[in-house]
């Protein structure tokens, strides 16, 4: 039984992607709602943002049922390696599924909570996570760890949802309600400032009228 705060909210996430991971199909057809038809520019944009090159190895934190895995092949080709990290073991049974069916040899998927990942340090050229920072309780430590493991140069890219600033702003009670409990989604963390704070520097661009942005931190000699 879990037993703080942190152990619930990972029990949350848990039994939340549990569900998504049993119905892939269902999850990408409701990426079509969240990124409104947007899903496929912005993914390919965030991957993008880690300037990959062929034989590159990345890490996907949160990597869910595999949604951004054809953008990463195609940017490290069969060279690169890939390795997709989430807790929930249903959504990576779906990201194996659409790696295998896919053809897909580069790729590895490992069940853990991100905040206690333990990777070997300085070893990857990227790190990507979309939608899953978001996600996760112990999301400060899990940025800080996405530092460690990159190599000096290598980019943490993180693209994430944030609630509606203009006219729309009437929505957002809505929205908190419905992705805090149908996606373990957190809208009070401010992710941008936090990779600023571990890297020492952050881009950001926003998408969808503001409510999607792409953030890029760079792991600088400090
Ligand atoms: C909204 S989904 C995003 C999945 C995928 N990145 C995408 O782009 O579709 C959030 C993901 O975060 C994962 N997650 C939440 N908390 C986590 C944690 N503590 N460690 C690792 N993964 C976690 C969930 O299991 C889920 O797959």
């Amino acid at each position: 039984m879990p037993n703080n705060s942190s152990d619930k909210k990972l029990e949350k996430v848990k039994k939340v992607y549990s569900f998504w991971g049993k119905f892939p199909y269902l999850y990408s057809a409701q990426d079509v709602i969240t990124f409104f038809g947007r899903a496929k520019i912005i993914r390919s944009q965030a991957v993008k943002k880690i300037e990959l090159k062929i034989g590159d190895k990345v890490l996907e934190v949160a990597c869910g049922s595999g949604r951004n895995f054809s953008y990463l092949v195609e940017a490290v080709g069969k060279g690169g390696f890939i390795l997709g990290f989430d807790y929930s073991q249903e959504m990576l049974d779906a990201a194996q599924q659409l790696y295998k069916r896919n053809g897909w040899d580069n790729i590895k998927l490992v069940q853990g909570d991100a905040a206690q990942l333990k990777i070997s340090k300085d070893n990857f050229d990227g790190v990507l996570s979309v939608l899953g920072i978001s996600a996760i309780p112990g999301w400060e430590k899990t940025l800080q760890r996405c530092y460690d493991v990159l190599r000096l140069e290598g980019k943490l890219v993180v693209c994430d949802a944030c609630l509606f600033t203009g006219f729309l702003n009437f929505l957002n009670p809505l929205l908190k309600i419905i992705y805090s409990r149908f996606a373990a989604w957190d809208s009070s963390k401010n992710i941008p400032e936090k990779m600023k704070e571990i890297f020492g520097n952050v881009n950001v661009k926003n998408f969808n009228l503001g409510t999607f942005f792409i953030a890029t931190s760079v792991k600088k000699d400090r």
